[in-house]
Parts: structure tokens; C-alpha cells; sequence
């Protein structure tokens, strides 16, 4: 049975799309920032429990390129909870051994926010229990252009043949470049729909969509969740025996 990029228990890189905060928050009759923040208490519960689960690699969805068209209330809440979150959890990375990584379109951020995942990925260098990855203003296919115009830029200042442009090339100037792509992306709230994520690097992954809201979505929730992946028999096109 073929499981690369995983131990034989479970993934090795997990990516989630962190969905349903809103309809959280809103079936308690609260506002929506407020399952925001509740949802924020629920990854520091699951950055916690990766190494014991073998998770060496999280993903975690934070902000869309698309999540701009929400009401300014909404976008200006989730950016001061991205900072605030940073703020606090920067010393629990580098105590825990977690090193964290940002994707996305960051020159779109205020700039203190920026400033903050600078130095949250400055801080964690050296960090090597789990790699974590915030994608804030990230897009899949704003990702992939915005990988084009580089390899473009490189072809035209004669860097790289456009001859020897193939599959192994475009994820070199990917904003995930030093990642191994996710094993199983998981889809909290209902929806079955990638909204973006991940496009090019999920092109194998195994999908998990749960009705769990993330605000809902425990330790042990994520454990059942990895338990039911490594029922799954990884084929990759090639048949098995
Ligand atoms: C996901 O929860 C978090 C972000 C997109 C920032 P939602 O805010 O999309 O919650 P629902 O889908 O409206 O319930
Ligand atoms: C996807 O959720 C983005 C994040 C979880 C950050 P959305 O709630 O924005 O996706 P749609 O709009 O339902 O597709
Ligand atoms: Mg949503």
C-alpha cells in the first residue's frame, strides 16, 4: 500500500480549512468575531496535539484573498486578532518547538501585522517540532500568478530556460516551496468546496469534509479524523496488488 509522504500511521502534513466560526457564533446569537476568537482558542489545542499524532506539518486557512469582501467590521476584527494572536503565542512557539511560517500575499497586510509575522518567523528558525503554516491573504491561484510572474521575470533576465520548465518548476517559486504537500486536507463546517486552498499542492491529497464547526473541532475530533485517513489506500494512478 502506498502512503508516501507519511508515516505508516498517519499524514505527515495536514492543511485545514478552518470554516463554520461564523455560524458558531451566530447559533448562540453572538457576533461573528466572536466565534473568530473562539475558533483561535481551537488552534492552539490542535498545534499542541500534532507531534503526539505524528503531525509534523499543520496548514491551517486563516484569511482568503476572498474573505476581503466581508463587512470592514469583520476584516478589521480578524486583523487585530492576528496580531493580538501572534503577539501572545510567540513565545509558546519557540518554548514548544513549533516553527512558524506564513503564505499568503503579505504586502497586502498593514504593516505591523507584517512586522509581527516577521518576527514570529524570525523567532522560530530554529524550531523543528512542528512546522506551522498561517496562510493570511492567501489564494491558490493569486499563489500560482503570483509564481508565474517570478518564473517569468527569471526566463526574461535569462535566469531559466523556458525549455527545462516542468512539474518540479513551478513549486519552486511557489510561496509553499519548502513544504511537503499536504497528506489529507480537512474541511470543518459542512462545506465540500476547496475555496481556494492549496490548489496545486492538493492535487493528491486525501480529503476530509466534517459537519464539525472549528470553533468544535478537539483534539479528539482530529484524532478520529486522522484515524479515518489511515483507512485510506493512497494509489497515486498506479494500481495495487
Ligand atoms: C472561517 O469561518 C474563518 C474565516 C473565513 C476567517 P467563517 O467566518 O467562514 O464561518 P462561517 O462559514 O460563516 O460559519
Ligand atoms: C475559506 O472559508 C477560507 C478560510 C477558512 C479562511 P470561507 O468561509 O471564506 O469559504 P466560502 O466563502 O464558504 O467558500
Ligand atoms: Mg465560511
Amino acid at each position: 500500500m502506498a502512503r508516501t509522504g507519511a508515516d505508516e500511521a498517519g499524514p505527515r502534513h495536514v492543511a485545514i480549512i478552518m470554516d463554520g466560526n461564523g455560524r458558531w457564533a451566530q447559533s448562540r446569537g453572538r457576533p461573528r468575531l466572536f466565534g473568530h476568537h473562539a475558533g483561535a482558542r481551537r488552534v492552539r489545542e490542535i498545534v499542541e496535539a500534532c507531534p503526539d499524532l505524528g503531525v509534523s506539518y499543520l496548514t491551517i486557512f486563516a484569511f482568503s484573498t476572498e474573505n476581503w469582501k466581508r463587512t470592514q467590521t469583520e476584516v478589521a476584527g480578524l486583523m487585530s486578532l492576528f496580531r493580538r494572536y501572534i503577539m501572545k503565542e510567540m513565545q509558546d512557539f519557540v518554548r514548544e518547538d513549533v516553527r512558524v511560517r506564513f503564505i499568503g500575499d503579505r504586502y497586502r497586510l498593514e504593516p505591523r501585522l507584517r512586522e509581527l509575522m516577521e518576527e514570529a518567523e524570525a523567532m522560530t528558525t530554529h524550531c523543528a517540532r512542528l512546522n506551522l503554516t498561517i496562510a493570511i491573504n492567501y489564494g491558490g491561484r493569486d499563489e500560482v500568478a503570483r509564481a508565474t510572474r517570478r518564473l517569468a521575470r527569471d526566463v526574461a533576465e535569462g535566469r531559466l530556460d523556458p525549455e527545462t520548465v516542468d512539474e518540479q518548476t513551478l513549486p519552486r517559486y511557489l510561496d509553499t516551496r519548502v513544504l511537503p504537500d499536504p497528506d489529507l486536507v480537512i474541511r470543518t463546517s459542512g462545506e465540500a468546496r476547496i475555496s481556494n486552498f492549496l490548489l496545486w499542492q492538493s492535487a493528491y491529497s486525501e480529503y476530509e469534509f466534517i459537519d464539525t464547526l472549528w470553533p468544535d473541532f478537539t483534539r479528539e475530533v482530529f484524532a478520529s479524523v486522522l484515524a479515518q485517513y489511515s483507512t485510506r489506500e493512497r494509489r497515486f494512478g498506479a494500481v495495487t496488488a
